[in-house]
């Protein structure tokens, strides 16, 4: 029977085949000619200045800024050298994986930006990659000898400056491109090394990206761009909970894009993965990257925490609260740092409270009235959609009752319907954002309502550029009228203001 092609893009095939439970994503290799293969096993011969640009491209903060660097500088590198070819892309990439980055064989799974984790089991066995789209899929990249996967592997270590052995098997470590790996060598993988990569999404998703595919609804995000801006007075406190792999940093990410951009913002985590350039004072920071040392992380999450409060910081964003931290967090939100948003693994928003306050973490039930909103992310697999993330409940923190904190639900998820709605309790946090900023509850869901709006125009108008929309964000912010004007809407608004005052 003929493999059945599912999917197919640039050099790589995604087959369904008899022989494997799951499909098989191919790269297609390249066929070098005999100059090409000679030249790829010494690049650095006709590359002098190499290591001042593996110097240079340290600088770069983005993996495409580096890649786009790197690009036309072999570019240039090869045409000085008289070097003729047809396949200047694919000859690029091999040199550009080998000689700078360090990827090698799975220098194609990385840069493809659909696949999310790439996984390698170990040698002679095929490296398995989890796509967008298709979910698990065997690839035919496999490392063919211990050497080479143990270079990789090296490599890893020795970027992320961290050392790993039989002493110390495991490493944890960001990539240059941005990416998270999980390295584990023996004697804790007996059966040899595993790495793990959770691939760092080149152009990270906006909250356009995530109402389009559904993840969250238009009101929910309209309500919490107004949570998060905080009507330039008062934002509020918000922790993103979720399993792993659920999306929690991804809306971590796409909901900080509502923070107004002169704001001074701190970002704290294990492994780099928040990405703001869109405000222009961001100071990320990064806690020892070494899971045997996790007691050493811990207060080094809390130690960096901490110090994020002397950094006379607008907002602390935490990715990823697991320690005695979440305390410190907490002080912040209680010192004026409002609007300071952190992630957690737990599994809903009651799991949150208990994890919260069990060890390590043991925060004091009293320390919750700090906390505005816990927003929860879910992953799911269906066989008509594939792999589909959602917000499954947004719950508000409603006050201590005999030491329980007391939750109550505004939004929910129907798995039935594929809908995460409103449900019927009132939002008591637009009446403390009320008291908050000085203007009537009524005004405050009016401002929620026109977001609303504005949001429907971009999705219409298909505005999911980065930059653009943080600019669209940014410009209300300063100047909302123009932005009303822009989408024409003034009408539509003034109508909506007078009915609900008479409501
Ligand atoms: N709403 C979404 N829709 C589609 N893909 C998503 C969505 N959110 C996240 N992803 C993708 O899922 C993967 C995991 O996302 P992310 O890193 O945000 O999860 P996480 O919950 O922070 O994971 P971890 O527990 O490992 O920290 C990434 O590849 C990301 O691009
Ligand atoms: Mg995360």
């Amino acid at each position: 029977m003929e493999p059945k092609v599912l999917d197919s893009y640039g050099d790589v095939r995604i087959v369904e085949s008899p022989d494997s439970p799951i499909p098989l994503y191919i790269v297609v290799p390249t066929e070098f000619t005999d100059e090409e293969i000679e030249l790829l096993k010494d690049p650095r011969k006709v590359l002098p200045n190499y290591k001042d640009i593996m110097d240079k491209i340290e600088d770069f903060r983005t993996s495409v800024e580096k890649e786009d660097f790197l690009r036309q500088y072999l570019e240039v590198q090869l045409e000085k050298e008289g070097i003729v070819t047809e396949n200047l892309e694919p000859l690029i990439n091999t040199i550009m994986d080998d000689v700078f980055l360090g990827y090698g064989r799975i220098g194609p799974l990385l840069r493809d930006d659909d696949l999310e984790e790439v996984m390698i089991n170990g040698v002679e066995l095929p490296v398995f990659v989890f796509h967008r789209k298709h979910g698990m899929c065997a690839t035919n990249i496999e490392f063919t000898t211990h050497s080479s996967l143990n270079e990789l592997i090296d490599w890893m270590s020795r970027y992320a400056g961290r050392k790993i052995s039989r002493e110390v098997p495991l490493l944890d470590a960001h990539l240059p491109d941005g990416s998270r790996a999980n390295v584990v060598v023996a004697p804790a993988a007996p059966y040899g090394p595993s790495v793990t990569i959770r691939k760092f999404k080149k152009i990270p998703y906006n909250i356009i990206d995530l109402v389009v595919i559904k993840s969250i609804p238009i009101d929910l995000a309209a309500f919490l761009w107004v949570c998060i801006e905080g009507l330039a007075i008062h934002p509020s406190d918000i922790l993103i909970a979720g399993g792993s792999g659920s999306g929690k940093t991804t809306l971590l990410n796409a909901l900080a894009m509502f923070i107004p951009r002169r704001e001074r913002v701190i970002s704290v985590e294990d492994t780099l993965e928040l990405n703001f350039d869109f405000l222009e004072n961001w100071v990320p920071m990064e806690a020892f990257p070494s899971v045997l040392e996790r007691g050493a992380t811990k207060l080094n999450m809390a130690a960096l925490v901490e110090n994020a409060l002397r950094m006379r910081p607008d907002r602390i964003l935490v990715g990823e609260v697991r320690g005695v931290e979440a305390e410190t967090l907490f002080v912040a939100m209680n010192v004026g740092l409002n609007g300071s948003m952190g992630t957690i693994h737990a599994n809903n928003a009651r799991d949150t409270t208990i994890r919260l306050m069990e060890e390590p973490m043991n925060l004091p039930a009293r320390m919750f009235r700090l906390l505005d909103l816990i927003i929860c992310v879910n992953r799911f697999y269906s066989r008509t959609r594939g792999v589909i993330r959602r917000v499954t409940q947004v719950s508000e923190l409603a006050g201590i009752e005999k030491g329980v904190v007391q939750l109550g639900d505004i939004f929910l998820y129907d798995q039935d319907k594929d809908v995460t709605q409103r449900t019927e309790y009132p939002i008591l946090l637009i009446e403390k954002i009320s008291d908050r900023t000085g203007i009537t509850k009524k005004q405050v869901q009016s401002e929620v309502y026109i977001r609303q709006k504005i949001l429907e125009q971009m999705v219409k108008n298909n505005i999911r550029d980065n930059k653009h929309v943080c600019d669209i964000f940014q410009e209300y912010h300063l100047n909302p009228k123009t932005v009303i004007s822009r989408f024409n809407l003034q009408k539509e608004i003034e109508s909506e203001i007078k009915r609900m005052s008479k409501v």
